[in-house]
């Protein structure tokens, strides 16, 4: 599976980019993860690991509240457009670095993209300073007039690990906060955010990129109004 989500990835950085330009989706919320990091770590955070830090858009607000930000990310091709000078191929399960290097690890949007949560967390918290924190943001739904989106098109819609499974690897592992945020957007958002190969995987694992993409695009095309996407965060120590 791994291998998938890593070849789904290097086919969109290209569209990741361009409806991060347009929406500022993942900018705002690395800024509120990066926030709730602050405010349970206790003193400056001086280095932090960007767990799946993609082209960028968690990097830097991340850096805004941290000394010095390492992008990690499994896709080259996303890491390609990140501008951050040490940037680092590498998977959460095994990372490449020592034990006890980092006072935060932030995983943007992330850590629900890997099929076992529980052993990237165990593994987050080996690269930690003992006084460490770990954060994520998993997703909770679209929403258009109070209504989830997929409930209404298509049920199947799946990550390879539902923000249930986030969290309780986080109970399992650290003692957790944690919270929803909701940013506002439309359907013409939601249709932009589905041209993103990676994620229209999500609703057509088994058609090639192009054809999932245009098969998802269908599937939405009557979808208007305003509404919001909701995302879980959740940070422990
Ligand atoms: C939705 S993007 C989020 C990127 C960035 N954090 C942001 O907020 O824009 C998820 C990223 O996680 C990366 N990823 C998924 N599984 C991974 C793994 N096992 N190890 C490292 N990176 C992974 C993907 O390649 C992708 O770039």
């Amino acid at each position: 599976m791994k291998r998938t989500i890593r070849a789904n990835f290097d086919e969109s950085a290209g569209t990741y980019a361009a409806y991060e330009a347009e929406t500022d989706h993942f900018s705002t919320l690395a800024e509120r993860l990066a926030t709730e990091l602050a405010t349970q770590y206790d003193g400056t955070i001086t280095r932090l690991l960007d767990a799946g830090a993609g082209t960028g858009a968690s990097s830097s607000p991340l850096a805004a509240r941290s000394e010095r930000v390492i992008p990690l990310d499994v896709s080259r091709q996303m890491l390609r457009q990140n501008s951050f000078p040490c940037r680092v191929q590498g998977d959460f399960d095994t990372l490449p670095f020592q034990t006890g290097s980092f006072d935060a690890v932030a995983f943007t949007a992330s850590l629900f993209l890997t099929p076992s949560p529980e052993a990237a967390l165990e593994e987050a918290r080996r690269v930690l300073s003992e006084e460490g924190v770990v954060g994520a943001v998993a997703p909770e739904g679209w929403y258009i007039d109070g209504t989830s989106v997929f409930e209404q098109v298509d049920r199947d819609s799946r990550s390879p690990s539902p923000t249930e499974a986030v969290s309780k690897a986080f109970e399992e592992t650290v003692d957790t906060v944690s919270g929803v945020w909701r940013l506002d957007v439309t359907g013409e958002q939601l249709r932009q955010f589905y041209q993103i190969p990676a994620v229209a995987a999500r609703v057509y694992p088994r058609l090639d990129p192009q054809e999932r993409v245009e098969r998802v695009q269908d599937l939405l095309a009557d979808v208007e109004g305003t509404g919001e996407q909701r995302w879980r965060w959740i940070v422990g120590r």
